[in-house]
């Protein structure tokens, strides 16, 4: 028995969060940039009811997680969740401790609702993150800590050493990427009940023919976008949720209506099959 933390989780993870990817700019922030659309996008997810942001330390080196700090100041804290990652390349005790100050400073915010690493490292001991964020825990800095990235080498690690249990693996999972399920994944993350939260779901929708020209002909017949058929698709799994990067008030909504969609399981199974097939490129990093 651990130290009877994990009774008490603060934060249910909603189904649907925003991402903030390329908000900012990309890697380094961009000179140019519209902060105020930026903004603007964050405001118009939050009034239609997607709380939960997700940012990272490294989107835009920083900048990102300032416009979110800056969106997020319209509202009362405890009607917004804030999600931001730990750099893959700061994972030594000392980093993390000092990262998570640094973001909630970004952010403007005293505490993190979730705190997750970005991808683990074979660089460091990945002990050593869940031992900074069970400190960080204790001292009332963050309410729920994650993961994303990890396949079952590091879930592993993660379980055994977070006294919190682990609220989340944020992982690449979409139509044309299979890997969480082939790398058991997926498997291992249902049977320790670490909710999946799907990254880049809808991005990729066109890049593969067959994929792509299936979801037409279903989204035809079931008169939906091809988009709204895949998260559709996706939401038929258990225990997946979505960080999704929508900028506009009616994408939310078909995204939100497309959560109630039951595909007939011809479908689901036509669309599993073309599924199957697609390695994703992000694989390589489940395997560590
Ligand atoms: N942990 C990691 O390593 C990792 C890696 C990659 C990404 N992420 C996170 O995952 C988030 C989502 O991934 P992403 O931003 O790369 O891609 P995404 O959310 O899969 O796709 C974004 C694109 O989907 C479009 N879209 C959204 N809803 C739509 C709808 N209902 N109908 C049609 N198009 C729709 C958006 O267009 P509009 O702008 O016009 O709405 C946008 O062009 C990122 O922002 C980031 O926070 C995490």
């Amino acid at each position: 028995m651990k130290c009877g933390i994990k009774a008490n989780l603060k934060t249910k993870l909603t189904k649907l969060a925003l991402g903030t990817w390329l908000m900012g700019g990309t890697k380094d922030p961009d000179p140019n940039n519209d902060d105020a659309k930026d903004i603007s996008v964050i405001k118009t997810a939050i009034e239609s009811g997607v709380t939960l942001i997700d940012t990272a330390q490294n989107y835009a080196d920083g900048k990102c997680e300032e416009l979110v700090g800056q969106a997020i100041s319209s509202y009362p804290r405890d009607t917004i969740q804030v999600l931001t990652k730990q750099k893959k390349s700061h994972l030594s005790y000392k980093d993390v401790i000092e990262g998570c100050n640094a973001s909630m400073k970004r952010l403007c915010v005293e505490y993190l609702d979730y705190f997750i690493c970005h991808a683990p490292n074979t660089d460091f001991d990945l002990a050593d993150f869940f031992k900074a964020t069970n400190k960080l825990y204790k001292d009332g800095l963050i309410r729920n800590v994650g993961v994303s990235n990890f396949g079952v080498n590091a879930l592993k690690i993660a379980v055994e050493t977070s006294e919190l249990p682990i609220a989340l693996n944020q992982v690449c999972f979409s139509i044309n990427d299979r890997d969480i399920l082939t790398s058991g994944t997926y498997e291992f993350c249902l049977s320790h009940e670490i909710p999946i939260q799907a990254y880049r779901p809808i991005l990729d929708i066109k890049k593969e023919k067959d994929s792509y020209d299936l979801l037409i002909t279903i989204a035809a017949h079931m008169k939906l976008s091809p988009q709204q058929v895949l998260v559709a698709y996706l939401n038929s799994f258990d225990s997946v949720g979505f960080t999704i990067r929508a900028s506009n008030n009616e994408h939310w909504q078909q995204i939100k209506d497309a959560l109630n969609v039951k595909l007939t399981s011809s479908d689901t199974e036509a669309l599993k099959k073309i599924h199957m097939t697609k390695a994703g490129v992000f694989g390589h990093l489940l395997e560590i």
